[in-house]
Formats: structure tokens, sequence, C-alpha cells
């Protein structure tokens, strides 16, 4: 019988060819991705300014874990597998561009911790870039929530 490429990878993708490409060259896979999400919220729970503010919105951190899992899946393995909408969340927190710095020191000291060279450099850019695409369009969701009439 023959057999597709997608039979053959570990992680099931949207975008079999992509996802293997990227497993080969960094060495990201579920594990490390999974090590990953875990070791950067462990750090970022007891972080005296970031800690709060999640302490505050997520009592339940199995599943929050696990959809950071599959929104890192998505983001650096191209595997389809988040598909939620992080802008409004965002948006209402309590946050400046410096609370995104910090989340950036302890996203970029996790991933060296856990991922190859390669890999670590192929996360922390993609999330320095979403970074700042959160903090922009968090501060035009709030810019409008203020300009914008309620008309109900
Ligand atoms: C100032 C920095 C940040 C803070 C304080 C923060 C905080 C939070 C909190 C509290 C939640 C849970 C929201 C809820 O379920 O109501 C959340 C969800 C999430 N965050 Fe962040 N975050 C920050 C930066 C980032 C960055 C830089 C990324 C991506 C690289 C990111 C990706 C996500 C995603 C994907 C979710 C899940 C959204 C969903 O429910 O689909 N966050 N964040």
């Amino acid at each position: 019988m023959p057999q597709s490429n997608a039979n053959l990878l570990p992680i099931r993708s949207a975008r079999p060819a992509v996802t293997q490409e990227v497993v080969a060259r960094t060495g990201l896979d579920e594990a490390v991705l999974t090590a990953l999400v875990h070791g950067f919220y462990g750090k970022v729970r007891v972080d005296p300014v970031l800690g709060p503010i999640f302490a505050a919105r997520i009592v339940d951190w199995g599943p929050h874990l696990e959809k950071m899992v599959d929104f890192w899946s998505s983001v650096a393995l191209m595997t389809g597998r988040y598909h939620g909408t992080p802008v409004p969340k965002h948006a209402e927190l309590p946050v400046t561009w410096e609370h995104f710095e910090r989340w950036l020191e302890l996203f970029r000291q996790a991933a060296s911790e856990v991922c190859s060279p390669e890999g670590a450099a192929h996360v922390i850019e993609r999330a320095e870039r979403i970074a700042r695409s959160l903090h922009t369009a968090s501060q035009t969701v709030r810019q409008l929530d203020g300009d914008v009439p309620n008309l109900k």
C-alpha cells in the first residue's frame, strides 16, 4: 500500500513537508515545544511583574499549557493546530511594551535552556515578531474602544 509523507511523520501537520523541513533543521519537535512551553510558564508564574497578571486570569493551568503547545506547534512547525484569537485576549490586559519586553526576556531564557541554538533562534524570532504585532493590535483595539461611540 502506498504511504504518504504524512504517515511517515511523527507530527500530524497541515503542511507536512514544511514541518518536516523545520524539524530537521532546528530539532524542534513535540517534546521540545512541550518542554519550552512548560519551562517558560514556570518562569512566568514566579515572575514578580508577569506572575500576578496571569494568576488573576488563569485558574486551571492544564488547558492553558495545552493550548500554548498547540500555538507553538502552529507557529514554529506550521502544523495548523491552533485556532484561537489572541488579540482580544491581550487587548484587555493591563500591559505596556515593558511587559512584553519582560515576557520576551523570559522566553529567550527558556528557549536557550531547552532548544538547540537553531531551534532557539527560530522560536525567538517568531516570538519577537508576534509580541510586536500583539502590542500594536492591542493598542489599536483599545484606541477604537475609546473612539467609537457605543451605539447600542
Ligand atoms: C505582556 C505580555 C503578555 C501577557 C501579560 C500575556 C498574558 C496572557 C494571558 C493572561 C492569557 C490568557 C487569556 C485568557 O484566557 O483570558 C494569554 C493567552 C495567550 N497568549 Fe499571552 N501574554 C503576553 C504576551 C504574549 C505573546 C508575546 C504571545 C505570542 C508570542 C502570546 C500568546 C498567547 C496566546 C496564543 C494565548 C491564548 C489565546 C487564546 O485563548 O486563544 N502572549 N496571554
